[in-house]
């Protein structure tokens, strides 16, 4: 595996079709799965490391993201990765820069209102990983249910020839969707946490005996994450990232909510089959995650 630090260094070594998977690093058994299943689809595996400071709307979040790019370098040999590309910050921003990408529409509501600015930061960068890396392919998460109809908007208006896959969210055995900012949570706040896919599991139950209408949906979300502090729980329109009253177009029920310190996000996607609406909970790993496990295990906190 080679670490490229520049565009042009990346792009010497392509051969084939190119598939990129753009992420924040401090890899998790998440990342690693969709790894895995971009390694099917391409001849050149690029795994992009950046902690891009634009798309932090909170300085305190940026200065806390986890950072270890010796780990992350070793666990992409693991999963086959052909270039780690990990720039310096100079490299994807120029000291004048004068261009940003701002897709409107699909940000007005969830995290669009919630993060003021992030989806300028995240369209920025992606669209420059783009141009600078030129895959084919490129693989985002279902976690991020916003961000893939963003990019995919992005994608198309910009007409960027780039064939975008969606990869579901992964689990822990309990079912909370893996995040790399899991590790900063304390075993209290990982248990309180836990009210999140559990209120998005029984909302799915209660899709699959019959329910459509969203506020039943949500009030069964909020009943179960009450405890934590809410930005929002909304059902909406997976193309168009508003919120609907019924659930009779493909969904995501998406939750944002802060446990201690750690604003978490989640969702149950709705995906229509033969004219009825069927939940991709995401899935589940056999063992708990070993890659998340928060700090204080290690006594690192
Ligand atoms: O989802 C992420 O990890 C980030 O938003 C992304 C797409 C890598 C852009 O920095």
């Amino acid at each position: 595996m080679e670490v490229a630090r520049s565009f042009a260094r990346a792009r010497n070594r392509y051969e084939g079709t190119v598939g990129l998977l753009p992420t924040l690093g401090f890899f998790h058994e998440g990342h690693l799965a969709l790894m895995d299943l971009l390694r099917e689809e391409c001849e050149t595996l690029v795994v992009s490391l950046f902690v891009n400071p634009t798309q932090f709307n909170d300085e305190k979040d940026f200065a806390a993201y986890p950072r270890d790019e010796d780990r992350d370098a070793a666990l992409a040999v693991e999963h086959s990765v052909d270039i780690l590309f990990a720039p310096p910050v100079e490299e994807v921003y120029r000291e004048v820069s004068q261009t940003t990408v701002e897709v409107t529409g699909v940000t007005d509501e969830m995290e669009g209102r919630h993060r003021p600015g992030h989806f300028v930061g995240v369209a920025t960068v992606v669209a420059k990983l783009f141009a600078g890396l030129q895959p084919d392919i490129a693989m985002f998460g279902r976690k991020d249910a916003q961000q893939l109809a963003v990019l995919r908007a992005m994608v198309n208006d910009l007409r960027f020839p780039i064939e975008i896959l969606e990869a579901p969210v992964v689990r822990e055995p309990d079912g909370l969707a893996l995040s790399s900012r899991n590790v900063r949570m304390d075993r209290r706040e990982r248990e309180d946490a836990l009210a999140i896919s559990r209120g998005l599991f029984q909302a799915a139950e209660q899709v699959d005996a019959g329910e459509r209408r969203a506020d039943r949906l949500e009030s069964t979300v909020e009943r179960s994450v009450k405890r934590l502090d809410i930005d929002y729980v909304k059902l909406a329109s997976q193309a168009t990232m508003k919120p609907i009253t019924s659930l009779d177009q493909p969904a995501v029920l998406a939750v944002a909510a802060t446990v201690g310190n750690v604003r978490l996000i989640d969702n149950v996607a709705f995906d229509f089959e033969s004219e009825r609406p069927v939940p991709d909970r995401g899935i589940l790993l056999d063992e708990p995650s070993r890659l998340t496990t928060h700090l204080a295990d290690d006594g690192a906190t």
